[in-house]
C-alpha cells in the first residue's frame, strides 16, 4: 500500500477528488466483478491553517490530519519524522501556501508535487496564488490559461513540469469564472496524474 500525504491549506476540492479517486468503490449488487481498489492510500491530511475546509473534508472522510506549527515547520524537524512514522512515500500539495523547507524535500527526494492554476512558466511565485493569478491572467490578455502539475523543489512554482492542460480565457472571463474552469480541469486530472505517477 502506497500511502500518500495531501497538504492543503483551503478549501480542499483537490484532496476531496484524490480521496475519492483512491478510495475503493463498494461492489454494486448486481456487478459481477469487484472493482480493485486502488494500492494508494491518503493517509494524512497535513494544513497550517486549524480552520480550513480541507480538515472538515479529513474528518468526514475518516482521513486523519495534522494542523502543523510554523516555529516546528521551518526552524524544528519540518514534521520528516511525524511523516516517516505515518508511512507516507509520496506528498501531493493541494493549495498549500508555504513554502516547503529543504529539510522536507531532501527527505523526499522527487516525491512531492504540486498543482499551479496556470500554465508555468509564466504567472507562477511567491503573490501568485489563488485569484492573483487569474487576475494577471486576465489582466495581461491571455486567450488560454491552464494547469500544471510539478515537482516541488526550493524555488515557488519551480520544479520539473510533468503535465500541463489548458483551457480557454473567455473575453468576458472574471477572475472567478476563469478559477471554476480552472479548478473543473484540476479535479479530471491531478487524481489521475498521481496514480500515473505512483503506478
Ligand atoms: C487550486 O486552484 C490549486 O491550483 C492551487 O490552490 C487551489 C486549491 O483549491 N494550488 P482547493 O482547496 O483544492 O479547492
Amino acid at each position: 500500500m502506497k500511502k500518500i500525504a495531501i497538504f492543503a491549506s483551503g478549501a480542499g476540492s483537490n484532496a476531496q477528488k484524490i480521496i475519492d479517486h483512491f478510495s475503493p468503490t463498494p461492489a454494486l449488487p448486481d456487478r459481477k466483478e469487484k472493482k480493485k481498489p486502488f494500492a494508494v492510500q491518503v493517509a494524512l491530511i497535513v494544513s497550517n491553517k486549524k480552520e480550513a475546509g480541507v480538515l472538515k473534508i479529513a474528518e468526514k472522510e475518516n482521513v486523519p490530519s495534522l494542523i502543523i506549527d510554523k516555529e516546528k515547520f521551518f526552524r524544528g524537524n519540518a514534521y520528516v519524522d511525524e511523516l516517516k512514522e505515518a508511512g507516507i512515500g509520496f506528498i501531493v500539495l493541494a493549495g498549500f501556501l508555504w513554502k516547503l523547507p529543504q529539510q522536507l524535500i531532501k527527505a523526499f527526494p522527487d516525491k512531492i508535487i504540486n498543482i499551479h492554476p496556470a500554465l508555468l512558466p509564466k504567472y507562477g511565485g511567491k503573490d501568485l496564488y489563488g485569484s492573483h493569478v487569474h487576475e494577471a491572467v486576465i489582466a495581461a490578455g491571455e486567450k488560454e490559461s491552464g494547469i500544471t502539475i510539478h515537482y516541488v523543489d526550493e524555488v515557488y512554482d519551480h520544479g520539473k513540469i510533468i503535465f500541463q492542460a489548458t483551457c480557454p480565457v473567455q473575453e468576458n472571463d472574471s477572475p472567478h469564472s476563469l478559477a471554476e474552469r480552472i479548478h473543473h480541469l484540476e479535479h479530471l486530472h491531478y487524481p489521475v496524474v498521481i496514480e500515473k505517477l505512483l503506478s
